[in-house]
């Protein structure tokens, strides 16, 4: 007979959907990881997002809250929170994450993954760069629609990848024919 067996010795990162009943334990990896005026927004996200959660050797280290919506006419994942327990980053645990909702956004037909951050926040805008996202300074008055689609509302940077060769980032930022 084979067993399985969980290895809590083992240095991979897993990344997996949060399971029912698991969402307190997201909520105390955010308020490590956030100030109490992102946690509070971050927490109530966990109701109506799609969450993902990093786990090394059994503890959940990292999570991301993702949804889908329709802006300017696309489909578009928007990754709203992401964050990694400080002692486990520069592993390339946010990456991960960030790639397993990029699935999930084409798994439900978004042409977009967008993200959006604060210009200071260097970490977050060197993450989706390398994974290969265009940066963009938001416009509050000309994109107030996709801040408002992203709760934006603190944030100047926009992150956007194209999830199909079938679309432009230029056509949907700068709304070109
Ligand atoms: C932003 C954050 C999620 C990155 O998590 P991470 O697991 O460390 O990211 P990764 O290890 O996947 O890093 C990927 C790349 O991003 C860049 N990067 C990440 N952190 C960086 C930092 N502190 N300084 C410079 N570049 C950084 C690097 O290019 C890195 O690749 P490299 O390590 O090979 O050089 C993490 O710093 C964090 O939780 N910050 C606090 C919460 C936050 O600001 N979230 C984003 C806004 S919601």
């Amino acid at each position: 007979m084979i067993k399985k067996t969980i290895n809590f010795t083992s240095d991979k990162v897993i990344i997996r959907e949060v399971k029912d009943g698991e969402k307190d334990k997201v909520a105390e990896v955010i308020e490590k990881i956030f100030d109490s005026w992102h946690s509070y927004y971050a927490v109530l996200a966990l109701k109506r997002t799609k969450v993902f959660i990093a786990e090394k050797k059994g503890r959940m280290v990292g999570f991301l809250e993702a949804y889908v919506t329709e802006i300017r006419g696309h489909r578009c994942g928007v990754i709203y929170y992401v964050g990694v327990l400080k002692e486990y980053r520069r592993t390339g645990i946010a990456s991960q994450m960030v790639l397993k909702a990029e699935d999930y956004f084409k798994r439900r037909r978004a042409n977009f993954s967008l993200a959006s951050t604060t210009i200071d926040n260097i970490a977050s805008r060197k993450l989706f760069k390398k994974l290969g996202y265009y940066e963009y300074v938001l416009d509050f008055f000309n994109d107030y629609d996709i801040v408002v689609k992203m709760s934006a509302y603190e944030d100047d940077v926009l992150l956007i990848k194209a999830l199909s060769g079938k679309v432009s980032i230029k056509a949907f930022l700068y709304q070109e024919l």
